[in-house]
């Protein structure tokens, strides 16, 4: 059994991976600020399940502030699973600051602490955004990515140059896993698919920017949750290593056909609010998955349809809970 750092484990995808290896077992070290990139009582309801687990211990620490990350036991980790920050295209564009302290300053505090307690593995949560809007599709993990689009994505593209760099100068094993739109349970509440839910159920509009065929590789959190502890095994058992690996489905769905999708599961016939395209955005999100296929034997399972219903299950119980 080991023992990790989950940084982010409030969140989304941090509270469902934090469940998973403290159910196989294993001691979770989590931190998280509770940063009010959306409300805190939905990020303590995502640790509800686990705040008591007699192997999870919980520190609320903001990570761009040094001082308090020398709280944290780093001597005692095996590897740490970095996915604090803070998420989203759009938000970035208006404080561009506030994603680099979350996000570069925070993975930089990490490193460093990483480093002083003579610690070598690291899985990091990057994203698709670092593609931008590359004319070629899939995107594999070998492209070019010097043109990030977003605050967001340049700071993901930021953490995955400094995390070279410390591989390069202390023999780091570090792996740089590239998320693509991730949903399910708990997903967060900016997200598409979460954001339509719940204007869909409250007869509100549901805004469509530019004229629906822009698709994004949605990814269901368990497939996702389940190639981050593949990279953590193979950063356990691996030396020499630095690498980039897409985590995403290999299947883009268009927005028209994910609110089709929407309709169907929901019984809900949505009003449609049309929009252009907004800064930052990008036209397609689209995995070359083979590198996680080789190196980890990822093979997400879940299929759009079955994963939307799995997360308005989720919702009706927690709206009817509120
Ligand atoms: N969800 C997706 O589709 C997606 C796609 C690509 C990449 N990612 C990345 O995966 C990671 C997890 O995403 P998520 O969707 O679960 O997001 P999330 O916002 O639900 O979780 C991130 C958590 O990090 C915490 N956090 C932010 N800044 C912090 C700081 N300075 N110190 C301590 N904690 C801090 C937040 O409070 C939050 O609970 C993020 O790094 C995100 O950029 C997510």
């Amino acid at each position: 059994m080991s023992t990790y750092l989950v940084t982010g484990c409030a969140g989304f995808i941090g509270s469902h991976l934090t469940e998973q290896l403290l159910s196989a077992g294993h001691t979770v070290y989590g931190v998280d600020n509770f940063d009010p990139f959306y409300p805190r009582n939905i990020k303590e309801r995502n640790l509800a399940g686990i705040r008591n687990h007699p192997e999870f211990q919980f520190f609320e620490i903001n990570l761009s502030d040094f001082q308090l990350v020398r709280r944290v036991p780093f001597d005692e980790v095996d590897v740490v699973i970095h996915l604090a920050g803070k998420a989203g295209v759009r938000p970035s564009i208006q404080d561009p600051n506030g994603y680099i302290d979350a996000n570069i300053v925070a993975t930089q505090n990490i490193l460093n602490r990483m480093r002083d307690a003579g610690k070598k593995k690291l899985v990091f949560a990057s994203s698709s955004s670092v593609y931008g809007n590359m004319p070629e599709t899939p995107y594999r993990e070998d492209m070019e990515v010097s043109n990030p689009i977003s605050p967001y994505a340049f700071t993901k593209k930021a953490c995955e140059l400094i995390n070279y760099t410390f591989h390069h100068l202390y023999g780091m094993d570090i792996l740089n896993l590239r998320f693509f739109t991730v949903y399910g349970p708990r997903q967060r509440p900016d997200l598409a698919i979460h954001k339509f839910v719940h204007l869909m159920k409250t007869g509100r509009a549901i805004p469509v920017f530019g004229d629906g065929t822009t698709s994004r590789d949605y990814t269901f959190v368990a497939d996702t949750v389940d190639g981050i502890i593949r990279a953590v095994t193979y950063t356990e058992q691996n030396t020499g290593l630095y690498d980039i690996i897409n985590l995403g489905n290999n299947t883009p769905v268009s927005l028209n056909d994910l609110i089709g999708t929407l309709a169907d599961v929901t019984g809900i016939t949505p009003k449609i609010d049309r929009k252009p395209m907004q800064p930052g955005d990008v036209n397609i999100t689209f995995a070359d998955i083979t590198r996680a296929q080789t190196l980890l034997g990822y093979q997400p399972k879940t299929r759009i349809r079955d994963g939307i219903q799995q997360f308005v299950t989720w919702f009706d119980q927690q709206y009817s809970a509120v």
